[in-house]
Formats: C-alpha cells, sequence, structure tokens
C-alpha cells in the first residue's frame, strides 16, 4: 500500500469468474477449490484482490446473477467451509476478496418467490406483482424493456390457474426485481451483508448498483415524472439504502468496503454515489467502451478524472469484465469513431474475421495505459492471458439469457465465460484434473493451447510476463507518483506524466520518436527511440 492511501484506491484487483476460472472436482464447471489452488498464481501475478462473482446458490440461469440463497455456496462451487478456506488462504498471501452481492433480484427458485407465486401477501409484498392492462389485463403493466431483451414483465397464473398479476424483472424473467420500498428487503440485505463481513470478506461489488429504487407508481418510460431517464434507475431514494450499507461497512474492523456497478452517465449524478457516507468507489468502467483512438481515450480518462476530482473519490478502470467483448477481440477490427457499448461489439462479428494479432498487440498498450493510471484497475480473468473472446460457440452450447431473450440475434456473453487454460495438451488445458467426469461447461478452442498460463510463465515476451512485470513496477513506480499531466504531443498519440514516469501510447499508423529517457517497459520490443504504431512505453523522465 502506498502512503495515506487505503487499499482500494490503488488496488490491482482480479475479477475471478468462478464458473470458468478453474475446476479441482472434474465436474466442468470451476470452484472455490479450484480457485484456492490458483492463489499462488494470483499473487505471482500482482494481484492485491479478488473478486469473485457470485458464489450463492443458484439455478445459473445468468451465471450466478439468480440468487436461491445468499448466506450459502451453490453445491456446484463448494461450500461455506470451502468459502471460509478461501477466505482465510487469500488474507495469508496478502490478497483481499470481495464478493458480488445481488440486490435488485432474486432468482425466481428464491424461497421468497416461490413463497410469493403461492399466494403468501408478505412474500408478495418481497417483489413488484402488478395487475397488467388491457380489458383483459393481457398487457404488461408499463412499457419498461427487460435490459436482456423483451418486456420487462411477465405473466403468473393466479391461485385458480387463470392468468393473473404480473411480476418485474428488469433482466430475464428468472430473475424477478425486489421491491427495496419494503423495509423486510432492505432488513434482509443487511443482515447478508453482516453475515460475509463477519466470515472475513473485505467487501461487496454491487450489482446493478443503481437500479433498486423505481419511480413510485412505475410509470411508463416516456411518463417519467423524474429528469433523470429511465423510472428504473438511478432513483434518489437509493442513497439512503447506501447510507445504511456504509455504517454496516464501517462498523467492522478493518472497514469494508463497497464497488457500485453504477452506470450513471450524468458526472454530477454519479459523484451522489461516492459520497463519504455512502460507497466506496464505482465502476466508471471508462475504458471498456472506448475504441482504440488515443484522442477518444484521453477524453474518457480526462472526465473520469474530472468526476473524480469534483468529489474526491478513488478512479477505476478495466479494459474487459464478464460483461463484454474481451479487448483483444475488441481492438481486433476496425475501430468506431466512438465508444459503443458491447452489443455493438459482438455484432462486429458479422463484419469479418478478427485479426487478433493486431488485438493482442493493442491490448498490450492499453494494458500499460491502464495500470499506468491513477486508482484502481481491475483484471478480468483471462485478460493476462491474451485471451480473445470465442466467436464461434455452438449455438446450443449458448447459457447467457441474451441469447434466448433477444430471439438469437445477439449471441451474448458466453465468448468471454470459457474456461481458462492453465497448462499442458490434455483435452481441458489444465482447467479440469486429468480425471475429470465432464467437459468443460463452454470448450475452449484448440489454440488456446499455445496460450497456457503455463506455456507463457516461461516466455519473456507473453501477455502473462508483460503484466506480471507491469504490475510490479506500478507497485515500486506508480502508486504514489501523484496525478495525470498530459503532454502535448502528435495526434493518435497519448502521452501523460506521473511524477518521474511518463506513458506513451501510439494509435496511429506511423512511428513516433520517444523523448529522452530511461525506458522502464515497452508493450513490444523497441528500435531505437522510435514508438511504433499500437505500443506503449513507460519511461522515466531525465527531468
Ligand atoms: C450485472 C452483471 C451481469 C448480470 C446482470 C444481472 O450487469 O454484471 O452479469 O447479468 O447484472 O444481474
Amino acid at each position: 500500500m502506498s502512503g495515506g492511501q487505503q487499499w482500494w484506491q490503488t488496488a490491482v484487483v482480479y475479477q475471478v469468474y468462478l464458473r470458468s476460472l478453474a475446476d479441482a472436482n472434474g465436474d466442468g464447471t470451476g470452484d472455490i477449490a479450484g480457485l484456492r489452488d490458483r492463489l499462488g498464481y494470483l499473487s505471482d501475478l500482482g494481484a492485491d484482490a479478488i473478486w469473485i462473482a457470485p458464489w450463492y446458490s443458484s439455478p445459473l440461469a445468468d451465471g450466478g446473477y439468480d440468487v436461491a440463497e445468499y448466506c450459502d455456496v451453490d453445491p456446484v462451487f463448494g461450500d461455506l467451509d470451502q468459502a471460509d478456506a478461501l477466505i482465510a488462504q487469500a488474507h495469508a498471501v496478502g490478497i483481499r476478496v470481495l464478493l458480488d452481492i445481488v440486490p435488485n433480484h432474486t432468482s425466481r427458485e428464491h424461497p421468497w418467490f416461490l413463497a410469493a407465486i403461492k399466494g403468501d401477501p408478505a412474500a408478495r409484498a418481497r417483489y413488484l406483482f402488478r395487475p397488467g392492462r388491457g380489458e383483459d389485463g393481457d398487457q404488461p403493466p408499463n412499457n419498461w424493456i427487460s435490459h436482456f431483451g423483451g418486456p420487462a414483465w411477465t405473466r403468473m397464473s393466479g391461485p385458480t390457474g387463470a392468468p393473473g398479476d404480473w411480476y418485474l424483472h428488469s433482466f430475464a424473467p428468472d430473475q424477478p426485481d425486489l421491491d427495496w420500498s419494503n423495509p423486510e428487503v432492505a432488513a434482509d440485505f443487511e443482515d447478508v451483508l453482516r453475515f460475509w463481513f463477519e466470515r472475513g470478506v473485505d467487501g461487496f461489488r454491487i450489482d446493478s448498483a443503481h437500479g433498486l429504487i423505481k419511480t413510485a407508481g412505475l410509470p411508463d418510460l416516456s411518463d417519467s415524472p423524474t429528469r433523470h431517464g429511465h423510472p428504473a434507475w438511478d432513483q434518489d431514494g437509493i442513497h439512503d439504502i447506501y447510507r445504511r450499507w456504509r455504517s454496516i461497512a464501517d462498523s467492522f474492523r478493518p472497514p469494508r468496503i463497497y464497488v457500485g456497478e453504477a452506470w450513471v452517465d450524468d458526472p454530477g449524478r454519479l459523484a451522489r454515489y461516492l459520497r463519504p457516507d455512502e460507497l466506496h468507489a464505482v465502476f466508471a468502467s471508462a475504458l471498456i467502451r472506448v475504441p482504440f483512438r488515443a484522442e477518444a481515450l484521453r477524453a474518457r480518462i480526462q472526465q473520469t478524472l474530472d468526476t473524480a476530482e469534483m468529489i474526491g473519490s478513488p478512479v477505476t478502470w478495466s479494459l474487459s469484465n464478464h460483461d463484454t467483448v474481451r479487448h483483444v477481440t475488441r481492438y481486433a477490427r476496425p475501430q468506431p469513431a466512438t465508444s459503443e457499448n458491447s452489443a455493438w461489439y459482438r455484432r462486429q462479428r458479422g463484419t469479418g474475421p478478427a485479426d487478433l494479432a493486431l488485438g493482442r498487440i493493442r491490448a498490450r498498450a492499453a494494458t500499460l495505459l491502464a495500470l499506468a493510471l491513477p486508482g484502481t484497475t481491475y483484471l478480468y480473468q483471462g485478460e493476462e492471458l491474451g485471451l480473445e473472446e470465442v466467436e464461434d460457440l455452438p449455438d446450443q452450447l449458448r447459457q447467457d439469457p441474451t441469447w434466448r431473450q433477444s430471439g438469437h440475434t445477439d449471441p451474448g456473453r458466453d465468448g468471454c465465460r470459457v474456461p481458462l487454460p492453465w497448462s499442458g495438451d490434455g483435452p481441458t488445458l489444465g482447467f479440469s484434473p486429468p480425471e475429470a467426469t465432464s467437459p468443460p461447461w463452454l470448450p475452449q478452442p484448440e489454440h488456446w493451447i499455445d496460450c497456457t498460463a503455463a506455456a507463457q510463465a516461461s516466455d519473456s515476451r507473453s501477455m502473462l510476463t508483460l503484466y506480471r512485470t507491469a504490475i510490479w513496477l506500478r507497485r515500486d513506480h506508480l502508486l504514489d507518483a501523484g496525478p495525470v499531466t498530459w503532454i502535448d504531443t502528435e495526434s493518435d498519440v497519448l502521452a501523460f506524466r506521473r511524477g518521474r514516469i511518463c506513458c506513451y501510447l501510439n494509435t496511429g499508423s506511423e512511428p513516433i520518436a520517444l523523448p529522452p529517457g530511461k525506458l522502464l517497459l515497452a508493450s513490444e520490443t523497441r528500435a531505437g527511440s522510435m514508438l511504433a504504431p499500437n505500443t506503449a512505453a513507460w519511461l522515466t523522465a531525465q527531468s
């Protein structure tokens, strides 16, 4: 940790999508025991913390973001003893543990929802059931659309079997939204937080953190009485919830932390989540949607830094996560003029093959950029191996609800969730043990045999070696280096200085001359003092 800063203000956090990290029991799905076996690898990489995607009991309709019991671990991932052992073992090697809490919705299999559909009034009051519109109530109660496509409402049968009320689901029908105006919902989640904090977890990533409170009356989108866009998102009442959550986190020693997934574009509105008595950080997701273009990157970085400065909050950076097209693939096709969302990047697969060699070269450069910026950097498992999006998964194996809900027009997010290649040339590339009884839950591309962690560990030019070197140099040179000062330079080049360290990124098509200075690290081998297209370098300035 650097002087005066809290760990979560400068950490490198490694995102674990548990299903796909490492499978210790051979059933084809990653598990906690598999993660425990990889803690040494994560410690060598230089991870300060891990964020683990939901491991709670779940039918896995949305990869675990559909929780059936918040105070237990799904048997496919392990059990509470395994969870305790993981937390202890991670702490022993200096890695903090963040879990992922999903408060906006439960699974349809959660006992509350099961009781609700049997007619228990108290259980129904935890969800958003409403009568339909139209003569027979056969129209949804409002015009909201689910995030995965289709209406955000599903109709249930009433007690007699006749069609009854509808329930709201901002995501898949398997994920009914909770009614956070119900004090029992709030109280139960406070118990969930305490349950895991008492077991030693260091904090939570909050899933869909800006979605919990809906505008009263659930008005149609066009009739929204607020000035803040959609009546289901970023409503003012949400901040009371996070003030209570913060007081719970602060009551533990050491205090626990929260990082919100909050897709709020207006910097002033986003800032409200980061007031001193609310969340510690939010995902600005600044780099995830931005093309590999110096000007666009610089503009987005500056905007993110300005927001952070306005409220004195730390910044978070990430290039990929479990919801987005892996950045090797994003960078492997012609770059859009401005930022685009993940569905747009997924559609590009229809435009022609990806130049993955180019994508990887650019990804190496982008990594040096992300790790040179002040704040926290989130890495998504497998990016340190240079993995690409798997765009040719057989359709019948796709599991992401986006695929189904979009009427099979959007392939969904499975392509970034393929099990990791660890070692060897066996059928699972070390993801599962040799005696495994089932294949990996998604098939790995054959050519991943060349990019296993073991193959890369001893290769000085590999992506893995670049990540390790960069993360360790970052610890030594960049944590206390101070704010970003932009350096004026050619267009297509992004350059800034932090203390004595300068970072140059060339997104253009011509080499550029670097100023004098000692080279700390370059994303590709450098010829003399020139920086090639699609590369980045860290230099120590002479003065
Ligand atoms: C968040 C998660 C995503 C999940 C959704 C619904 O956006 O990152 O994976 O599908 O919430 O819980």
